[in-house]
């Protein structure tokens, strides 16, 4: 049986994503909740029970992952991980350093991941020379979701600056809907913080985030940046605090809200609503952030198990990384693929604009991880933000204190 077991494991391997005949099961845990999250979900579902793998769902509800994380380390504590766990960037790298993730790197090899996936991912996805974890997306964080009739009973021209976006939110404020729909969550803060940061500078953003550089944390474009934010606080209606960021979608979708300032997902929603972009909605970057990226990519990380679980692992990755699934998913999920090998021809305006963006700023150098989404800094930092940004937001911390405690805190967190 055991001899069975591996050479089914290595023939899997080297046929690539070749279906498996056992009965086979993978426990996954993750965050997609949402109603468009939970539809591209079920892509990779389907994609797998077709192959024969049993999906047992493991969900824990949360943007970001925060919530979802608490819950694995419970289960990683407990001798009892999960097959496999939706994860980003740092956090990959955390659980790796603790010796509990399994090895992929068979599969990666016969199917060349290697040559397909941009280096940005694979600095994640591999440790120590080993694939532990398949991408199955890049989303990025600087977007603005604008529903179409608002924008243009607000003059109709899509802000291409930060003053063109305060004319624009002042006009929906004047035309009686929320400007800006928020969920008051650290994370979504953190997520517009992440588009204010970079509209001050891809350079500013590199050197606050990236390089963690004291001067640029508490600095006058720091104080600037809260400067930024407390202006955007006040275009969001009375109710913001713990809204959903599903739910902030939903205010832009029905017209109560102007637009969001959030991550591509939010387009799985609009999408998931019958939405069609240019008609219903419109994408655009971050005004002042055109040609940078700030990227998150989720990953399925694999947990190392036992033979009998290997195949059905392996062969969820191998599916993972197939370059139709990465299609087929991406166009629900409002994100791109992770392979750089994937024709743009299924995906929509705002979809083919978020591949293209990505190249280019890729190339230009202009491509960082995001702040809020765990691919600037390891945990510890991320949330000390998190908690400034936060505070900031409610107003507990003038623009100059912020600035000022952000690179307090940070200082203190990277040790
Ligand atoms: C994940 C997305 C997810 C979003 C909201 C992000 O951190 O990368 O896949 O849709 O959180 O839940």
């Amino acid at each position: 049986m055991r001899t069975l077991k591996k050479t089914l494991i290595a023939a899997l391997a080297l046929a690539g994503s070749t279906a498996i005949s056992v009965a086979a099961e993978v426990e996954v845990l993750h965050w997609w909740t949402s109603g468009g999250e939970a539809a591209a979900l079920d892509v990779l579902k389907k994609d797998l029970e077709s192959k024969g793998v049993t999906w047992k769902d493991m969900p824990v509800a949360g943007g970001g992952g925060e919530a979802a994380m608490t819950a694995l380390r419970a289960r990683v504590t407990g001798g009892n991980a999960p097959t496999s766990v939706q994860a980003l960037g740092f956090d990959i790298t955390d659980w790796a350093k603790q010796g509990v993730v399994g090895d992929l790197n068979e599969t990666a090899a016969a199917e060349g991941w290697d040559a397909v996936v941009p280096a940005a991912l694979q600095a994640f996805s591999k440790h120590d020379g080993k694939w532990i974890s398949a991408p199955v997306n890049v989303h990025s964080t600087n977007w603005v979701w604008i529903n179409k009739a608002a924008l243009d009973a607000a003059g109709g021209k899509a802000p291409e600056t930060w003053d063109e976006l305060v004319a624009v939110l002042d006009a929906m404020k004047a035309n009686g809907i929320t400007p800006l729909a928020h969920g008051g969550q650290a994370w979504q803060d953190a997520t517009v913080f992440d588009g204010v940061v970079l509209s001050l500078g891809a350079d500013f953003y590199k050197a606050a985030f990236i390089d963690l550089d004291p001067a640029a944390l508490g600095g006058e474009k720091m104080v600037e940046a809260f400067t930024r934010l407390a202006k955007l606080r006040s275009y969001v209606d009375d109710n913001f605090s713990g809204r959903d960021w599903n739910l902030a979608s939903a205010m832009v979708i029905e017209g109560k809200g102007g637009m969001q300032m959030m991550g591509d997902w939010a387009k799985g929603e609009f999408l998931k609503a019958g939405k069609v972009p240019g008609t219903d909605f419109v994408c655009i970057r971050f005004p002042g952030t055109q040609g940078a990226v700030t990227f998150n990519a989720d990953q399925f990380m694999m947990f190392k198990v036992g033979d009998d679980a290997k195949a059905a692992q392996l062969q969820m990755a191998s599916s993972i990384m197939a370059p139709s699934f990465q299609s087929a998913f991406n166009v629900v999920k409002g994100s791109v693929p992770a392979r750089t090998d994937v024709s743009n021809e299924a995906f929509d305006d705002c979809g083919k604009k978020g591949m293209a963006d990505l190249a280019e700023a890729s190339a230009s150098g202009n491509l960082f991880g995001s702040m809020a989404h765990g691919h600037a800094a390891p945990a510890a930092v991320k949330n000390a933000v998190y908690d400034v940004v936060t505070a900031a937001f409610n107003g507990e911390l003038d623009p100059a204190a912020a600035a000022a405690e952000l690179a307090k805190v940070v200082a203190a967190a990277k040790q």
